[in-house]
């Protein structure tokens, strides 16, 4: 990169998306520009599209590399950026690849929605904006192949709000994932696309099941929803895309880390490291999201809460830990205003 190529530009922040440097696999060639900030609108391209990532090997002056914790990207390169780091499952995809058709307006819809409600409950910028870049990713994959796109399909066609349940413990998962210092974006997405599919078994359950509210449900509707995680995987395993971890994330996203959850009653140290993290995203977000059965939901506070006090935080602690620095405006519960 010559000097001119340094100097530094004026944008409006709002047009970039910040990104960690660990999205950028060393050695690959950039999928779009990239770039540091000096000060509140102006920054420098340290990268152009489709040169050599090089990043450790740069100096700036008045910048210490090792300090760098984030780099921008523009907000408009975010699928070319997602579309190009995309490794589960060895899938390798072109977001062109996509036709109109393929597109699952639901899953869009579902996003927009639940990242909307992120904000609202407090998870930091950073956190939500690395969650967006890999929810847009998955979307790809699942329009992109066959057998994902039309289970995904059969899912929106379940009562209630499966999709936008889904939706949210995979981002979730991910936010969760990112602050426990996990990189990988192979992983990342594994936990996001199975956070996606964890509940894929309820399209066999009985709709009068799924409908219910939980503690409404006699002995055997119990039993019969208890069932779904193995429905989910008798329903994934045969299918190509679908890598074993994630078959491992739909079984056990209902464990926890004390043995008391089904349908094995597992404890932390057998349980799939990625199904820890899914299961207490699946949890949060039933105290958190709103849902047909859940119009007032718990403030992001309260859910911390109940999951510490009233469940006496059954799940894994580094990944409960992850969940409560990714929510760093949250107020003490003990210090909320009770109107
Ligand atoms: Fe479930
Ligand atoms: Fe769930």
């Amino acid at each position: 990169m010559s000097d001119q190529d340094r100097s530094p530009v004026k944008i409006d922040p709002y047009d970039l998306v910040p990104v960690s440097p660990d999205e950028f696999i060393p050695g690959s060639k950039l999928p779009v520009n990239v770039f540091l900030r000096l000060s509140e609108g102006h920054y420098i391209c340290i990268g152009r599209q489709g040169t050599k990532t090089n990043f450790n090997e740069m100096h700036f002056s008045g910048k210490q590399d090792a300090h760098v914790q984030t780099y921008y990207i523009r907000r408009s390169d975010f699928a070319a950026c997602v579309g190009s780091n995309l490794t589960i499952a060895g899938i390798v995809l072109n977001a062109n690849q996509v036709t109109e058709s393929k597109k699952l307006n639901i899953l869009n819809m579902a996003a927009d929605s639940v990242f909307k409600e992120f904000a609202e409950l407090g998870f930091n910028i950073q956190s939500i904006e690395h969650a967006k870049m890999v929810s847009q990713g998955i979307r790809t994959i699942v329009e992109s192949k066959p057998d994902l796109h039309s289970v995904v399909s059969l899912m929106s066609a379940v009562p209630g709000d499966l999709v936008r349940h889904s939706m949210a413990v995979s981002a979730i998962a991910v936010i969760i994932a990112k602050n426990m210092g996990w990189v990988i974006p192979g992983t990342i997405e594994k936990i996001a696309l199975g956070g996606l599919l964890h509940d894929v078994g309820y399209k066999e359950l009985p709709p009068d099941v799924i409908r219910k509210p939980r503690h409404e449900l006699s002995y055997e509707e119990r039993a019969t929803f208890e069932t779904h995680p193995f429905r989910g995987i008798e329903i994934l395993k045969t299918m190509p895309s679908v890598p074993d971890d994630i078959l491992s994330i739909v079984y056990e996203h209902h464990e926890n880390a004390i043995g008391h959850g089904y349908p094995r009653k597992i404890r932390d140290y057998k349980m799939n490291p990625l199904a820890r993290i899914v299961a207490l995203a699946d949890c949060f977000v039933e105290l958190t999201i709103k849902n047909h059965d859940l119009p007032n939901p718990r403030s992001a506070g309260e859910g911390l809460n109940y999951i510490e006090t009233t469940l006496a935080q059954p799940f894994n602690k580094q990944a409960f830990h992850a969940l409560r620095i990714s929510l760093d405006k949250v107020a003490k519960p003990s210090l909320k205003v009770v109107s």
